[in-house]
């Protein structure tokens, strides 16, 4: 009953985040759906690693080994510029989650040891290695999910209470200018197809204005190749790139 009486509760908070946040610059989001899908697509693919097959042993590992690098990162990021900007004008909101912050470096730390410790071992060992690591990781993940899901809610109201749109872009270009160009193209790898189509089209429209023509190029021939193709059509139509032949909108 009091478990019932906390989700309803939960529910409503959500909602009442969401609603706060309509029309307003949200920091987490997108950044957030490129990390759910790339946790959960690596965990689907840790299931289903074959433990006698040295190759794809090996193509796990490396997997992992990028999510974790991008996971390490995205706290750096969050505790260099989204924190700090709510501790300065909403004292004590992040202190829980920072603790937390400490805690997901530390299980990225004992993933990375799972992970390495894959490397030479015999069909046997790794089968019980590799499902050791799968629940680690479900974990990791299901803490990950509970994380954001604070993060988008308590931190992005008190972002919105304490900045203006302008404050919270400034704070956003403040953050992307510490991001090495490769990390950004792994992003754009995992959020683009998981973006809905108009939060695309703002992004693209966004950095054609800002992206030197070749760097955008490179990341609309990556859109091409990911999307969907009704997905495409809707992205081509919005930046106003040639028709896709054949596709009724509805
Ligand atoms: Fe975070």
């Amino acid at each position: 009953m009091q478990s019932n009486t906390h989700e309803l509760a939960q529910v409503a908070a959500t909602a009442q985040a969401v609603e706060a946040g309509t029309g307003r610059v949200n920091l987490y989001a997108g950044i957030h759906k490129a990390l759910r899908a790339f946790m959960a697509d690596t965990l689907l693919a840790v299931g289903r690693t074959d433990p006698a097959d040295a190759q794809e042993v090996a193509a796990t590992r490396e997997r992992l080994g990028t999510l974790l690098d991008l996971c390490a990162a995205h706290v750096r990021h969050e505790d260099g510029f989204v924190h700090p900007a709510i501790e300065a004008r909403s004292p004590g909101v992040v202190e829980g989650v920072a603790d937390e912050h400490a805690g997901h470096l530390a299980q990225i730390a004992r993933l990375r040891a799972m992970a390495d410790g894959l490397d030479g071992l015999a069909p046997a060992a790794c089968a019980l290695a590799l499902q050791n690591m799968y629940l680690a990781l479900a974990l990791f993940v299901a803490e990950n999910l509970q994380h954001m899901h604070t993060e988008e809610t308590v931190h992005n109201t008190a972002l919105w209470q304490a900045f203006s749109d302008a404050e919270l872009v400034g704070i956003h270009d403040g953050l992307l200018a510490t991001v090495p160009p490769a990390e950004m193209m792994l992003v754009m790898r995992w959020m683009l197809p998981q973006m809905n189509a108009p939060e695309r089209l703002e992004l693209l429209g966004g950095m054609r204005q800002g992206a030197p023509a070749p760097v955008f190029q490179v990341v609309l021939d990556g859109a091409r190749a990911q999307l969907a193709e009704r997905d495409w059509a809707k992205l081509a139509r919005g930046l106003g790139l040639a028709p896709v032949d054949g596709l009724v909108m509805a």
